[in-house]
């Protein structure tokens, strides 16, 4: 007997066990009672599509000291207001202060020496591209509520 020819005389034995199968299933469906049913909460929070939620507030914080830091390796947060800084190709506004040779000045701090690395591990005398856009990781406060709750704590290492 060829493959297929066993194929098609296994067939009703196939059927028939693949249909009792799916009876078991349902059976033990119908004894567990019902999940409660997921509720799903978009961040439109069930807005129709044709209207919009009000803006939220999201002005900038006025300047204030300096956060504290929640793990060593976090890029600090902005203290101050950044509305109206331009980081362009040809010019970086928070250079203007954060530059090494600004800060005696501007009373801002260094930019970190980890800013003069580049992603070949070449040390150079200016910020490397890699750090040139610091908005990338570096970002002005607002007071926005978390959008969904979270237990995030702060590294036990600067507790
Ligand atoms: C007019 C000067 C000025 C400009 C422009 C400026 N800063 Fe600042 N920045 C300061 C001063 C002053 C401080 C506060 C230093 C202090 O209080 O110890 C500061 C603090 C910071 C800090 C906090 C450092 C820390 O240790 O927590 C970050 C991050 C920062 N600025 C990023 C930026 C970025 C990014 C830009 C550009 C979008 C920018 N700054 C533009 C003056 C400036
Ligand atoms: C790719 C992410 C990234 C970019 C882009 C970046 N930074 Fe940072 N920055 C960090 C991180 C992470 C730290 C903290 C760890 C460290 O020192 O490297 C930091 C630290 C700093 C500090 C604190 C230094 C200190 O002594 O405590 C200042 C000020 C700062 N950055 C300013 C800037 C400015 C100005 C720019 C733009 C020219 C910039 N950064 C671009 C990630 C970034």
């Amino acid at each position: 007997m060829n493959f297929p020819t066993l194929l098609k005389r296994l067939a009703p034995v196939l059927l028939a066990l693949g249909l009792f199968a799916v009876g078991i299933d349902q059976a033990r469906a119908a004894d567990k009672p019902a999940a409660a049913p997921v509720k799903l909460e978009g961040l439109r929070n069930g807005t129709p599509l044709n209207q919009d939620n009000p803006p939220g507030n999201f002005r900038q914080e006025r300047d204030h000291p300096v956060s504290e830091r929640d793990f060593v390796q976090q890029p600090p947060l902005i203290p101050h207001t950044i509305s109206g800084y331009q980081i362009t190709k040809n010019f970086n506004k928070c250079l203007d202060c954060h530059a090494w040779q600004k800060t005696k000045e501007s009373g801002a701090t260094k930019i970190s020496v980890t800013h003069f690395k580049s992603r070949d591990g070449v040390e150079l005398d200016k910020v490397s591209p890699r750090r040139y856009f610091c908005t990338q990781c570096h970002v002005p406060q607002s007071d926005a509520k978390p959008l969904v709750p979270n237990t995030f704590e702060r590294a036990k290492g600067m507790q």
